[in-house]
């Protein structure tokens, strides 16, 4: 569904390398049917000129705070009042800290702190720079303000390094934007996902693992930061993308798995255990490859932590969601495992030839303490948005939130 038809955005452009992607930016919105208007700072001028940004919105683009003749056709007070969300994309490192001290010394500082709508920012800067303690404490700062922080991606930056701080693309930051009006169900909350398969050596060349594709896994993470959470993915080995918007921990065997879990638990809302995890692990890994002999072998195993019981099972545990990937007696099975590992909710799914693991396609029974519900046979992407969907009213049925971050849309088309 496209919710930015008819939407006002206003887009602030700060001085930065990826000032040059707002071009495709706007151009992407208006495509998606949304009224764009554009505040420069006068360092993203340096970067990109107003006429293209004019051109392509079709709107005269905003830069002075002190300009009479600006003032009289559409000063600070009437664009904040216009927006129905403001974006600053990209958003650089000083301009995050100006917003932080609520400054109101330039045109964008000024109607960031007059608007009312929701305000979000698109991260661009040097990776050393955004990972300062100084930034990322400003982040956390806007973040409690309910600031949206979309991004950063993570890859080559203009300086030539590698790491964490180029702004999203122009086409994932259109459909975040679609995601706020969409509702954020998981606005401002903290996810944890475990997905894909784990891997225990046997030896240096050969492992115990299953089919599990990591597909439900990210894309239930995909899918609860379109509603607006902070996620966290810990991923065993899977042949997929990491979603951008997405923290990725990459992990191997389930031990590692647990740790990663582990360390991530205490700043966790919500853990959704989409994790196939190898229940057992070789008791002893050969340091060298295991000759083959005639007369067979026994490999003698031991168990796993069971990293989602062991979250359930905590003084205070976040909402737990489980998988139940079961071959026959699916609700029996999934009833039996919602009990003992004493969990939230658990969505259970068939699997088989052909069935659950490894296709694009998934149908989900999902199971809770007095309830149930049957997400019928669809892509797997579209399924994690109607489960994340159902998670959200589950989790705020339980702690009674509404955590739903409304948009102050002038209509509600
Ligand atoms: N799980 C986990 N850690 C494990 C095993 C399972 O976190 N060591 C999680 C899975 O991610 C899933 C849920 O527990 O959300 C159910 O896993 P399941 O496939 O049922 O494994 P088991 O509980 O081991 O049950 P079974 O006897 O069917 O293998």
């Amino acid at each position: 569904m496209n919710t930015l038809s008819g939407k006002h955005i206003l887009l602030g452009v700060t001085g930065g390398i990826a000032a040059y992607k707002s071009a495709e930016l706007v151009r992407r919105l208006r495509e998606q049917g949304a009224e764009v208007r554009v505040v420069m700072t006068a360092a993203a001028r340096e970067f990109i000129t107003p006429l293209t940004l004019q051109a392509l919105s079709g709107q005269p683009v905003h830069s002075d705070l002190l300009d009479p003749r600006a003032e009289a056709a559409m000063g600070h007070i009437e664009l904040a009042r216009w927006a129905d969300v403001l974006l600053v994309a990209p958003a650089t490192a000083d301009f995050i800290a100006r917003l932080v001290q609520g400054r109101a010394d330039d045109l964008l500082a000024a109607v960031c702190l007059a608007c009312e709508a929701s305000l979000a920012v698109a991260p661009a800067m040097n990776r050393a720079m955004w990972q300062q303690p100084a930034t990322q404490d400003n982040l956390e700062t806007l973040r409690a303000r309910r600031v949206h922080v979309l991004g950063p991606a993570t890859g080559s930056q203009a300086c030539g390094e590698t790491g964490p701080g180029r702004m999203l693309e122009p086409e994932e930051l259109a459909r975040q934007l679609d995601g706020l009006f969409q509702g954020g169900a998981l606005a401002g909350r903290r996810v944890l996902v475990s997905a894909g398969p784990t891997r225990e050596a046997i030896d240096p060349v050969r492992y115990i693992s299953n089919r599990s594709s990591g597909k439900m896994g990210y894309a239930v993470a995909r899918a609860a930061a379109e509603a607006g959470a902070r996620v966290t993915l810990v991923t065993g080995p899977v042949a997929l993308a990491l979603p951008e918007q997405v923290n990725g921990i990459q992990v191997e065997t389930a031990e590692q798995m647990h740790a990663a879990v582990m360390e991530h638990i205490a700043d966790t809302d919500i853990f959704i255990a989409a994790a196939a995890v190898t229940d057992y692990r070789p008791q002893s890994v050969a340091g060298q490859k295991i000759k083959k002999s005639t007369a067979g072998m026994t490999l003698a195993l031991e168990s796993n932590p069971d990293i989602l019981a062991t979250v359930a099972a905590l003084p205070e545990p976040p909402f737990t969601l489980g998988f139940a990937a079961e071959t026959d007696s699916l609700e029996a099975n999934a009833r039996n495992k919602l009990r003992a590992k004493s969990l939230d909710m658990i969505a259970a799914n068939v699997v088989g030839p052909g069935q659950g693991f490894e296709v694009d396609d998934n149908a989900l029974q999902v199971f809770w303490d007095g309830g149930e519900r049957q997400l019928g046979r669809t892509r797997k992407t579209r399924l994690a948005r109607q489960l994340v969907a159902l998670l959200a009213e589950r989790y705020q049925a339980k702690y009674n939130t509404d955590s739903v971050i409304k948009l102050h849309a002038k209509d509600s088309a």
